[in-house]
């Protein structure tokens, strides 16, 4: 009895060929069933459960304290939502930096227990051998350049990356020993607009930018940045497509009164 579904999945493959015909790719970060499956339907290529879980699920302030555990809840979860887009699983602070055993450890477990289709880790040549043994294991993995927030502390600030030549430089070493290990693709974050066009430019994976300008391969936003959710976090690299935290408060404000006023359950509303 074959297990094939009907649907065409996207894959790393479709990403290579989407970057070669020069058509866009799509990311969203997701973290649940419900809104997995939303976007699913509304046809995203990429389904990012990040480690901005740590911050729009949990409240953390940083993307540190979320675990291994956390990140396999929120993407069993995920996984369970979607029909054809990709999925990838970041792997959290603390559980790849230590060494590549430990690294290599961490995606088998997220792939066996999730379900889902890659990994992303951030960083370059300081984890480029865990890099290496994930995918000789089998397993895709995204890269993460520029602004890597698992390294708030050492950065010290969100500002933009790579604007001096030393880290721009750094940058473009990096993306190329990606490219070279096998990644199949690269997130760039918060770095200026010329350094992700030419780092686009000189690789043949693709890339997907988050603050980084309109020519990456792709563009990447979190959420609850692009719905609204949020309404205090509003950095220039967000657009916002709902100003969904005004429509719930709203909302719940009017069943509250008809709560109170007894106009909720109605007779239709009843048995
Ligand atoms: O965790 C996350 O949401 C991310 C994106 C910002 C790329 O890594």
């Amino acid at each position: 009895m074959s297990v094939n579904k009907e649907v065409k999945r996207i894959t790393s493959n479709t990403l290579q060929k989407m970057k070669a015909n020069g058509e866009k790719i799509s990311m969203i970060t997701a973290y649940d069933f419900s809104f997995a499956r939303l976007f699913d339907e509304a046809g995203v290529d990429v389904m990012l459960v990040g480690d901005s879980a740590s911050n729009v699920m949990a409240g953390h302030e940083t993307t540190l304290p979320i675990t291994l555990d956390h990140m396999i809840y929120h993407a069993q979860s995920v996984v369970r939502g979607i029909n054809r887009s990709m999925i990838v699983v970041d792997l959290p602070f603390g559980s790849y930096q230590s060494n590549s055993d430990i690294a290599l450890a961490s995606a088998i477990r997220i792939m066996k227990e999730t379900g889902g289709h890659a990994i992303k880790l951030e960083g370059g040549e300081e984890v480029l051998d865990s890099i290496k043994r994930i995918i000789s294991a089998g397993v895709p993995v995204m890269g993460h350049l520029g602004l890597t927030p698992q390294s708030i502390y050492k950065f010290g600030t969100y500002n933009v990356r790579a604007k001096e030549e030393a880290e721009a430089a750094k940058l473009k070493h990096d993306a190329k020993l990606l490219e070279e290990a096998g990644c199949f693709a690269i997130v760039l974050e918060k770095i200026p607009a010329h350094l992700a066009k030419e780092v686009t430019a000189s690789i043949s994976i693709p890339t997907i930018g988050i603050g980084a300008g309109v020519d990456c391969d792709g563009q990447v936003l979190v959420m609850h940045d692009m719905l609204g959710i949020n309404k205090e976090f509003q950095p220039r690299f967000v657009r916002r497509y709902l100003e969904l935290h005004d429509m719930i408060v709203n909302a719940v404000k009017q069943y509250i009164t008809d709560v109170k006023s007894k106009d909720f359950p109605n007779q239709s509303e009843s048995y």
